[in-house]
């Protein structure tokens, strides 16, 4: 069997620290780590499958030592700057960052929901935001069966989302302590307001949300709208989807549909209290889905309540999962 040989770009943070687990659990062959940060956190080390790694900074020749996939998560700037200097070393480029989500040359790969796209790869392949991933995981099944015609998120997001800086603000601003990361003190608030604002009132992590949809669902004609908030939660993102189907639509038939789907668990049994949780999804892969019911102010309209983990799933798992369908 082929061995392969991998980098890890942004290994130190939030994202890269849950890749390598990820990486951990899944033992897949690759003969060769090298992990890599900013001069900041270059020179510590990471114990990984039985051996000490030291880390390295990057650097423009950073990949002349020959990979054959490098997983990016040290945000767009290095992104931009690197994913094409690997690119034209003959590295693939799974890419955390934002920066090549929306480029039509480049692949916006959920496994369970369009992984042939990243077959089409020219060097990189883009993970699709952490609220999308999520979101898209739930409304395949029922787009091919019922085929959406609206979409209304409304996005409940940890703080653990904006890294480790995120979590940090969480903590300090509980003490009492000023808010150094987000506008506001997180703590007791719910704050909506993630990444910038843009000239019609939307902010960008909601135009991430409406944009890659399409473009992962391969319709532009899906028409979707969002509202995300930061909330006082360490991690998991938890979603409100309100959908309105073509198609006639059962709701029995959709839990049954959502249940043996690929990477979902239902959690639906109102009668018994249960309910997806951010405390319960934390540390899983699967997106967890419930609350399922009709939107009685349409024809053909549900709301469901879905959660995932969005440093596993809705980061490093699912580029780790890209990397694991690629190998195969
Ligand atoms: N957090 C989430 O839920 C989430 C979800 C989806 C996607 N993402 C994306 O994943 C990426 C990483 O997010 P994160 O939450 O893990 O951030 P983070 O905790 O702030 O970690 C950033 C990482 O990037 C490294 N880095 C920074 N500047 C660098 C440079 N010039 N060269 C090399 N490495 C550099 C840092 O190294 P040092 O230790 O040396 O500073 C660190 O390892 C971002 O693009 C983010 O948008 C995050």
């Amino acid at each position: 069997m082929k061995k392969y040989r991998l980098a890890l770009v942004g290994a130190t943070g939030l994202v890269g620290r849950t890749v390598i687990k990820v990486l951990e659990e899944k033992k897949l062959p690759i003969e060769k780590y090298c992990f890599f940060s900013s001069n900041k956190s270059s020179g510590s080390k990471i114990n990984f499958l039985g051996s000490e790694y030291i880390v390295k900074e990057l650097k423009e020749d950073s990949f002349d030592e020959g990979f054959d996939y490098a997983i990016f998560c040290a945000g767009g700037s290095v992104s931009k700057k690197y994913a094409k200097i690997a690119v034209a070393k003959g590295v693939t480029v799974i890419d955390n960052s934002s920066i090549f989500r929306m480029d039509k040359n480049v692949p916006l790969v959920v496994p369970e929901v369009n992984f042939e796209d990243a077959l089409n790869n020219r060097g990189i392949i883009a993970n699709p935001n952490c609220s999308t991933i999520q979101a898209v995981v739930a409304l395949k099944p029922l787009d091919d069966k019922y085929k959406i015609k609206r979409i209304i998120y409304s996005t409940y997001q940890a703080v653990s989302g904006a890294g480790q800086k995120g979590i940090e603000d969480f903590e300090r601003t509980s003490k009492g302590l000023s808010n150094q990361k987000f506008t506001y003190p997180i703590y007791n608030n719910c704050i909506p307001h993630i990444d910038d604002f843009l000239d019609d009132g939307y902010t960008k992590e909601e135009m991430k949300m409406i944009n890659e949809t399409k473009k992962i669902l391969h319709n532009k004609r899906i028409k979707v709208t969002a509202t995300t908030v930061r909330v006082p939660v360490l991690n998991s993102h938890s979603e409100s989807i309100n959908v309105e189907f073509k198609n006639e639509i059962d709701i029995d038939e959709i839990k049954k549909l959502l249940s043996c789907s690929p990477g979902i668990i239902l959690e639906d049994d109102i009668k018994n209290n249960k309910y997806p949780l951010a405390s319960n999804s934390s540390g899983s892969d699967y997106v967890y889905v419930g609350r399922i019911r009709r939107d009685y102010t349409v024809k053909n309209g549900i709301n469901m309540w879905v959660v995932a983990d969005n440093i596993r799933k809705g980061a490093a798992s699912n580029a780790v999962q890209i990397l694991e369908r690629l190998i195969k």
